[in-house]
């Protein structure tokens, strides 16, 4: 048998031969299986000309895709595991509204995995976060509802579950300009009070959020719509910072512009020793159905990410356990 491999940017199909929709996604390993969770994009975009001042490109909401896989490489699609509401326009799951950014932590104490992720209108403008539960990984999740936390925006976000099970959303407020970390309820149902401002007036989104040697580590892209652009890690020693902000993490051709990406998520890898992977979205944001997915290994220079473009690459740039 050929080893399997990683080609960043090219087309990725699951184990029946279907291109993988799961964009703006983020990775669950529960036991022994990873569970990549992302949007389902599979509708025409259309340019939405009522917004002027941005290029708002969109895709009818079909729902959150969940694909399984024993060993990253290979992924089986368990189907949309997050469906709309056709019938009511008002609910946010109706197609006509913004699912976004999905990601999946389990929660030791209930036994459930609880998805959140960014709810909008049509216009963005409604700007809140979502939450919804399931007693298994592969769903279907139960739509809890929107809200906006402590009553700020929140649009990109992502939630980090920390070694002893606390766990944190990071999300872009004031009108995406500074990006907030406020804490998650002992049931992941709910939010604390907003702990930390961090990248004040930076206007920093698409954060990916990891630990490794008892630091702490987020990148994240500018904030150009579907457009590229560079982006920026920080570390820090706690969640709610100071985070020290540091040099682009990405080297390389297109190194300047995230290699035509933008950041979803970065999450260990089991059996590896430092074993990072990054998660980006190529948005095609004339096609969004065809965006492409990189994912590269994260090696580190002390306790700065360093991401190289590769064409090609498979697990075996890692050190084994
Ligand atoms: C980006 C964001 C994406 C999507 C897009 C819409 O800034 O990271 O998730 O919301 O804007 O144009």
């Amino acid at each position: 048998m050929t080893q399997p491999t990683f080609k960043p940017g090219q087309i990725w199909l699951d184990t029946a031969g279907k291109p993988i929709q799961a964009h703006g996604g983020g990775i669950l390993f529960d036991k022994g299986t990873y569970y990549w969770y992302g949007e389902n994009r599979e509708t025409p975009t259309r340019k939405i000309h009522e917004i002027a001042d941005w290029d708002c490109k969109r895709t009818d909401v079909i729902g959150i895709s969940c694909y399984s896989s024993p060993d990253l490489y290979h992924w089986k699609n368990e189907g949309v595991v997050l469906t709309t509401i056709p019938d009511d326009p008002a609910h946010d799951l109706h197609p006509s509204k913004v699912v976004e950014r999905p990601k999946v932590i389990y929660n030791d104490s209930t036994g459930k995995y609880v998805m959140w992720l960014h709810i909008d209108t049509w216009d963005y403008k409604y700007a809140a976060t979502g939450v919804a539960i399931s007693d298994n990984p592969t769903g279907p999740f139960r739509y809890l509802g929107s809200f906006k936390p402590n009553g700020a925006d929140s649009r990109d976000m992502t939630v980090f579950k920390d070694s002893r099970g606390e766990a944190y959303l990071f999300h872009s407020s004031e009108w995406n300009k500074t990006m907030y970390v406020t804490p998650l309820a002992d049931d992941y149902l709910s939010t604390g009070k907003t702990l930390a401002r961090i990248f004040i007036d930076q206007s920093r989104e698409a954060p990916a959020v990891f630990k490794r040697n008892g630091k702490y580590h987020i990148i994240t892209s500018g904030c150009t719509g579907w457009d590229p652009n560079q982006a920026q890690s920080a570390v820090a020693d706690a969640v709610t910072g100071p985070w020290e902000t540091q040099e682009n993490p990405c080297r390389g051709k297109d190194a300047a512009i995230t290699f035509y990406a933008q950041s979803t998520f970065v999450f260990p890898v089991a059996g590896y020793k430092d074993a990072y992977i990054f998660m980006a979205d190529i948005w095609n944001k004339d096609d969004l159905e065809n965006s492409r997915y990189v994912w590269l290994p994260v090696r580190f220079e002390g306790d700065s990410p360093v991401i190289e473009w590769r064409d090609e690459w498979d697990l075996s740039v890692f050190n084994s356990d």
